[in-house]
């Protein structure tokens, strides 16, 4: 189908011109990703150029575009760095961090060109497009303030970045004829609190349907009453340009692709066609059972099929009372959840499903079940992954609203696009089954205002009407304003960001009955680096502008994750939490955004290239109740610190374990049931000498569960490469993750090294990036060269179009030669 179609325009091409200089390659670059009835999607990934700047006359067709780079999107134009600390400087004083006087910080975006204005420029013909039919493009973001200009004309803008939005261009095209697609963008400076990416992003399509056509995220499912027995599916479907004589036939397929239930139905009322139908015996949706339902609408005029739509939904009930907290599917639950921002580490903003798939595997495996999109609409793949391999979300559109926190940030878009962007946002997203709550917003200004209750209502009113089925939540950090003012009462869920001391006096006097811990902990850490005297401190601040990976630093307005389980394991009516985050992001580089080099942060669960550090075996020591855990810190090898104090941490999901310092026993301990001891076990006296660190964990019973020994590691001798997948797609966009750590001549992983390492990749794929996770490192992530930081990276590799074997080689002075051999199958 897809062949068919573009060998077809390869004949018309030869007498069609485009842009002058635009090649074939522009015109083939459009990639079909379904052709049903009547609607044909295609992305539009290849075949664009890119420029910065405002080059004049950059929106006409005849604009000449040579010497503008070749990109394909999703596309992040500042991802390229180089680092550099004069980028974005903000003077500002970050009330959200109670400081008072102004002062300078350094990477508060990343450090990352950013900034400024890019353009856009891509042609493609539309195989089947009749006069008479309908011609949408949809972005899935684009960053930010978007001009969208078709064959010279503009068609329309959309300022927030981070939203969807679509735009009818059927009125500037011809049939036949190539579509010269022009996007201006541009960032301005000071307009967000992290690194926002630049560019598009995210993916854009080209839809082509007839003028009667079911709505763009025209489709709603509801279950309004769903029991083991049965659901009731409540379907509303909108119509554009509706006619006499429309039919909607909708089939339900379960998750095994058979046919369920049918609908048919022949009478729309206004541009509205309601179906109710029931699903015996539903199979229920829940971060354990992820079962999917699709349904497929087929729109008729006559006995001609006009449009096919497909929505996946799933089957599942949700709910929060006092009585009983949150439900899922009847079951009382308390979120395990993180905070998420959308920068994928060394891929910046632009979107990568095998990179966000990686994410939830390595937030899977810790036994999150929950994600909080902080602050932003998330890329519509993550929700779809959300939904497919069972994650429930906290979806958040906003950071700001009409009083600042950043000097160009959503303020300036809030009176004119508020509403706008939270309709685009709640159609889009609806119909995932993973959404279980909308927040309206992260701790916005408004809270302390007088007027703030206002605005949340009128928030709260636009989401109750686009989705009444899920409540509305915020994240609160201005607690006592919040709840005099009745900002917190509007909120269906009242959400607090850290705020521990006043998780009680909120609970007595808010009306909802239970508390949502929206935001918790920002512990900070940099994986593999441990500082000495062993000590809890708050905002504490070392030379090499590193975070203790001990876990027991903070920041003053944050918490240690135990002070959060306290409160969840003592009261029934906290329902949970979002940890601030799960992986370390681009950006606010606290507690060092006023001293350089450090450009990301330091609250990721796992670090900035996705590998866990130690608080991932903490929090999958209480959240992965099928698995056990058993991890021991810090790593064994100090040299200069024999004889010193060397306290030992064990993150075990076992009530006791003992240690052993070259077979002698530092005791055994057992779970305490207050303070830190409560949740890890501690050897604070150890003193260090190299050789053996042995932990023997026993069950409930005290029988001997598990062992774990770390070794000191001799000098590094050799590279030991792991990927996450070593079989990938052969579509140019698929990406395996390979772990490069060093280990001794023995094979004990050396924590310590920081080897220079070269990268090449060659075959039927290609180098995309590598990371280490060091805050501080300034190497650019795309440079085919990298230091090993605590003795590991990571390296992606992509596929490329066709399929073969890909080799990635490493190499690093002194060391031996590693090769991983991946595949790309077609
Ligand atoms: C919160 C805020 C987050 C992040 C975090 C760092 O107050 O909502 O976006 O800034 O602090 O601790």
């Amino acid at each position: 189908m897809l062949r068919g179609a573009l060998t077809n325009n390869y004949q018309k091409m030869k007498t069609l011109t485009c842009s002058k200089k635009l090649s074939f390659f522009l015109l083939m670059a459009a990639t079909l990703v379904s052709s049903v009835s009547a609607r044909t999607t295609l992305a539009l990934e290849g075949g664009w150029t890119f420029t910065k700047g405002d080059p004049a006359g950059a929106m006409n067709n005849t604009f000449d575009d040579t010497g503008w780079e070749k990109v394909t999107v999703p596309h992040d134009w500042a991802i390229y760095g180089p680092f550099d600390k004069t980028i974005d400087r903000q003077m500002v004083v970050i009330e959200q961090n109670n400081e008072k006087v102004a002062t300078e910080k350094t990477g508060r975006t990343g450090a990352l060109p950013y900034v400024g204005v890019g353009w856009y420029r891509t042609c493609f013909l539309l195989p089947d497009f009749r006069e008479g039919q309908k011609v949408t493009l949809l972005f899935d973001g684009a960053m930010s303030r978007a001009t969208v200009y078709v064959n010279g004309t503009k068609v329309g803008l959309w300022g927030y970045g981070y939203n969807s939005f679509y735009m009818d261009i059927t009125p500037y095209i011809k049939a036949g004829e190539p579509v010269n697609l022009a996007v201006r963008l541009e960032n301005l400076e000071e307009s967000s609190r992290w690194y926002p990416g630049a560019g598009l992003y995210r993916n854009v399509y080209v839809i082509v349907t007839e003028k009667t056509c079911i709505e763009t995220w025209g489709t709603y499912i509801t279950t309004p009453i769903v029991t083991k027995e049965l659901a009731k599916l409540c379907l509303q479907t909108r119509v554009e340009q509706p006619v006499e004589g429309l039919k909607l036939v909708t089939d339900i397929k379960g998750p095994d692709g058979q046919l369920v239930e049918t609908s048919t139905t022949n009478q729309v009322i206004g541009n509205e066609i309601e179906q109710i139908m029931t699903v015996n015996q539903p199979h229920l949706w829940s971060p354990e059972t992820p079962f999917l339902y699709t349904a497929e609408s087929k729109l008729l005029k006559g006995e001609e099929v006009i449009d096919t739509y497909t929505t996946r939904f799933g089957i599942r009930s949700i709910s929060f009372t006092p009585a009983n907290g949150f439900q899922l599917n009847g079951v009382t639950r308390k979120f395990k959840g993180v905070c998420l921002h959308h920068d994928l580490g060394p891929l910046g903003a632009a979107v990568n499903l095998s990179a966000l798939r990686r994410q939830l595997t390595i937030l899977k495996d810790m036994g999150c079940d929950a994600i909080r999109t902080s602050h932003n609409m998330p890329a519509t793949e993550l929700l779809d992954l959300c939904d497919e391999m069972g994650f429930m979300v906290m979806n958040e559109p906003f950071d700001e609203w009409k009083r600042s926190k950043c000097k160009n940030g959503y303020n300036l878009f809030f009176d004119e696009w508020a509403e706008k962007d939270l309709v685009n946002f709640i159609r889009r997203d609806r119909n995932h089954p993973c959404v279980v709550m909308w927040s309206i917003g992260n701790e916005v200004p408004e809270q302390s205002y007088k007027d703030g209750s206002r605005v949340a209502y009128f928030l709260r009113e636009i989401v109750h009407r686009e989705d009444p089925t899920r409540p509305v939540t915020s994240g609160m950090d201005r607690v006592d304003p919040a709840i005099s003012n009745q900002f917190a009462a509007t909120l269906d869920v009242p959400g607090l960001n850290y705020r521990l001391p006043k998780y009680q006096q909120a609970y007595n006097l808010l009306p909802q009955g239970f508390i949502l811990g929206s935001e918790t902990a920002s512990t900070v850490s940099s994986r593999g680096s441990y500082k000495f005297p062993v000590k809890p401190g708050k905002d504490v601040r070392y030379p090499d502008h590193h975070c203790s990976s001990y876990d027991l630093e903070a920041c003053n307005w944050s918490n240690l994750p135990d002070e959060d389980w306290m409160w969840q394991d003592d009261k029934d009516w906290v329902i949970g939490e979002f940890v601030w985050t799960g992986f370390d992001y681009l950006g606010e580089p606290t507690p060092y955004d006023e001293m350089w080099p450090s450009r990301s942060s330091y609250f990721g669960i796992c670090d900035l290239a996705g590998l866990p550090k130690d608080r991932y075996y903490l929090y999958r020591s209480r959240w992965n109740t099928s698995e056990p855990t058993l991890h021991v810190l810090p790593h064994w090898n100090w040299a200069g610190r024999e004889g010193q104090v060397t306290p030992v941490f064990v993150y075990t999901s076992y009530p006791e374990a003992e240690l052993f310092i070259n077979g002698k026993s530092q005791g055994r301990l057992k779970k305490g049931t207050s303070g830190l001891e409560r949740y890890r076990l501690m050897w604070n006296d150890v003193t260090y000498q190299p050789g053996t660190l042995k932990v023997i964990a026993y069950d409930v019973q005290g029988v001997v569960a598990a062992t774990k020994e770390l070794k000191t590691a001799g000098v590094p001798a050799r590279l030991v490469l792991r990927a996450d997948r070593t079989e990938l797609k052969a579509d140019g966009k698929d990406i395996a993750f390979v772990t490069v750590s060093v280990v001794d001549k023995d094979g004990n992983e050396c924590p310590d090294a920081a080897n220079q390492l070269q990268f090449s990749v060659k075959g039927a794929g290609t180098y995309r990036a590598a990371c280490n996770g060091d805050q501080t490192s300034l190497e650019q992530f795309h440079l085919p060269k990298m230091k090993l930081f605590s003795g590991k990276l990571v390296v992606l590799v992509q596929s490329a179009k066709k399929a073969g074997t890909i080799t990635l080689e490493v190499t690093g002075k002194g060391l031996k030669t590693a090769r991983l051999t991946l595949s790309a199958k077609k």
